[in-house]
């Protein structure tokens, strides 16, 4: 628009001078078209412009309204046109389980980003917004996405080429939907399975999870960040998340942080990681979110991260107890700490006017807040949001997609054990059983108990209204179809139905383990499987031959009845794709999943891991037995 009008004002002063020269009318439009340049061409638009030139053109050009906007993330819920207008916001969030409309389609969740774009483009300098999303197993948020198997299984597969594919089919669903910020991988070394996020967790130990960590990180952004197919990815949470007392969510991490919980983040950083999400917990009494030395003196000088710290949701108005009990001093701790992006999310003209003041008075210096909306500009410029601001159709719940998470899933499962002693192993099932088969139990048929937390809701919500997949009675019932086998589904057979019919069965697929859970409420003391599960597993497996197959997010109290089951098979949290667990229980592949937690014998030996001195696992770090595919 100035551009226009800057042309017809230079142009009317031309024809004002009748007498002009030929030469001196090409000056005048020489003059004319630097004046246009002047006003219309801007080197941060410019591709051709080195990176660090565009960053510090557009700085240069800020208000502090427009940088405190830049280092604002707010809700979706909030994010009207007018808001992003008037504070020029620059990231939105969409908080676990916050939808467009229940049941949305990616059509619906684009339709709403791109509303929201266009109003941050028609600002005075058209900065792009950040969308970011919880996309720890998926775009999880999105209803028929494909759900990918929790991190908890995913090490078991020790396979980095296979995270970083998922991490690049998780960077197309998330685009699908107009985000273009994945909140993954999660970095976290779970130290103790009591804690109710320990499946987000590759493994307790460090070096698998740097390795899994640094692989999704370059599938989601790519190995060189950028494009319309890749996704800003954030490492989380800094630092020593998994490592609480008795894995207490959000408590003081007691273990060694240099030594167990800072090596992903080593990896995560030479990988490029665009950016870091800030831990709940604390540290000798710190919380993190005001931790000066760990997030500025130590990864952003030390390590030399060149990305944004990102807080988590609250995670500021957390820094007093109560919560939000002194919300400036909040904000000048957090910022001061070297929180460059405030994931509000909701309280956002208390943060703005807040963070404004504190500039305004000399609390905090502009240096900070140049640093932080420089690093937060890199990423954008980086990601090539400029360029492309909108996201990509037909990518959500694709067919290729939900067949990388079968693999996934056939590869996360590991065999605990296969037939008792003295006896032929029970694994591989056959297809073509003389009689029936019978699957019980709370989990054969439930895709929300296989996807988990952090599925279209925060917690999860058990049944098969969530979303759209397999569970594992499907897979069950798709492997058996045409050879012959009756496939009975009986949730809770009990004592008595077992001794009339156990003659019908050639052999039982019981499948039991929690309900789905995500932080804080999935910390639990002591582990056992919730019933009717350990009767069921006594009822089923005294009367037939049986395998259970546990689909859990954590190493559960199994001990009492290893002895009663023929086989056991931990399947962790599979997500969408059930057939991956039928496909290797009836031997179309091995298997071949490693332990990548140790398996406890009772609650009272945590926290123990690989590598301590007592150590009496039940089944120890690195355990699986393989099978071989069955010819056909
Ligand atoms: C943001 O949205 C939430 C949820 O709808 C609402 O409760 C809150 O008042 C909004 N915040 C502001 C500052 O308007
Ligand atoms: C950790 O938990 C204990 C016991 O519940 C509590 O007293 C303490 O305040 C918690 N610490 C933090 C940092 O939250
Ligand atoms: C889910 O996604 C697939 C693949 O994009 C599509 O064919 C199907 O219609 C969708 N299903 C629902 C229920 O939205
Ligand atoms: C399934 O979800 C729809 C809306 O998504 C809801 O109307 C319906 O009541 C739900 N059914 C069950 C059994 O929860
Ligand atoms: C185990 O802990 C869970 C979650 O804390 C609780 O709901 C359950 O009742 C406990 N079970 C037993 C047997 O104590």
């Amino acid at each position: 628009m100035s551009s226009y009008r800057a042309m017809g004002v230079t142009g009317g002063r031309c024809r004002v001078n009748l007498l002009i020269t030929l030469f001196l009318m090409c000056v005048c439009i020489a003059t004319a078209a630097a004046t246009v340049a002047g006003a219309g061409y801007a080197k941060y638009r410019d591709p051709r412009q080195p990176l660090s030139r565009r960053i510090d053109d557009l700085l240069g050009r800020m208000t502090l309204a427009e940088k405190i906007g830049q280092m604002s993330q707010i809700e979706q819920a909030n994010a009207t046109a007018d808001v992003i207008k008037k504070y020029f916001i620059g990231s939105v969030v969409s908080g676990a389980g916050s939808v467009p409309a229940v049941k949305a389609p990616p059509e619906t969740w684009a339709k709403m980003v791109n509303g929201m774009q266009r109003a941050a483009l028609s600002t005075r300098l058209g900065v792009p917004i950040l969308f970011g999303i919880d996309a720890v197993h998926g775009a999880g948020n999105v209803y028929n996405a494909t759900i990918f198997p929790h991190n908890v299984g995913l090490g078991c597969t020790r396979d980095p080429k296979l995270a970083k594919e998922i991490g690049a089919a998780i960077a197309l669903e998330v685009r699908a939907t107009g985000f273009q910020y994945a909140f993954a991988p999660c970095a976290a070394v779970c130290r103790d399975p009591r804690w109710g996020r320990c499946y987000e967790s590759f493994s307790e130990d460090p070096e698998v999870v740097q390795g899994m960590v640094a692989a999704v990180i370059s599938g989601l952004q790519g190995d060189i960040p950028g494009g319309q197919r890749k996704v800003a990815a954030c490492a989380l949470h800094f630092v020593g998340d998994g490592g609480t007392m008795d894995g207490d969510n959000q408590n003081s991490t007691f273990h060694e942080l240099l030594r167990i919980h800072m090596p992903p983040y080593y990896s995560a950083v030479r990988q490029g990681v665009s950016t870091v999400m800030v831990s709940f917990t604390s540290w000798h009494g710190v919380k993190m979110h005001a931790n000066h030395f760990l997030l500025t003196e130590f990864l952003k000088t030390r390590l030399q991260f060149k990305g944004f710290v990102i807080s988590d949701w609250e995670g500021i108005d957390r820094i007093t107890t109560p919560a939000h009990a002194d919300y400036l001093l909040s904000i000048k701790l957090a910022i001061m700490a070297g929180i460059d992006m405030v994931m509000i999310p909701y309280t956002y003209t208390e943060f703005i006017d807040g963070l404004t003041k504190l500039v305004q008075n000399g609390h905090i210096p502009m240096s900070r807040i140049d640093d932080a909306v420089r690093r937060i500009l890199r990423v954008k410029l980086t990601m090539g949001l400029f360029e492309s601001p909108y996201g990509l159709a037909g990518e959500l719940g694709k067919k290729e997609h939900r067949e990388l998470a079968r693999e996934a899933v056939r590869r996360s499962l590991v065999l605990l054990k296969n037939g008792k002693a003295g006896d032929k192993p029970l694994l591989p099932l056959p297809k073509n059983a003389k009689g029936s088969i019978l699957v019980a139990g709370s989990h054969a048929d439930d895709l929300g108990s296989q996807c988990g937390g952090w599925t279209v809701t925060w917690q999860g919500v058990a049944g098969n209204n969530l979303t759209t997949g397999t569970t594992i009675l499907g897979g069950i019932r798709q492997a058996v179809q045409g050879h012959g086998t009756d496939v009975l589904y009986y949730e809770k057979p009990d004592a008595g139905f077992m001794r009339r019919n156990k003659a019908r069965f050639d052999y039982a697929v019981v499948v039991v383990g929690e309900p789905p859970y995500a932080e804080a409420f999935g910390d639990s003391l002591n582990l056992t499987i919730p019933p009717p599960g350990p009767s069921l597993i006594s009822d089923v497996c005294g009367s037939v031959r049986c395998v259970v197959v546990l689909v859990a997010g954590r190493p559960l109290f199994v001990e009492p009845f290893l002895d009663a089951v023929d086989a056991l098979v931990a399947a962790w949290l599979p997500g969408t794709e059930g057939q991956g667990v039928s496909d290797v229980l009836f031997g179309d592949y091995g298997f071949t999943g490693k332990l990548a937690r140790t398996w406890f014998r009772r609650v009272e030996q945590l926290p123990m891991n690989v590598g301590d001195e007592h150590y009496d696992p039940l089944f120890p770090f690195g355990f699986g037995l393989d099978t071989q595919p069955l010819k056909t």
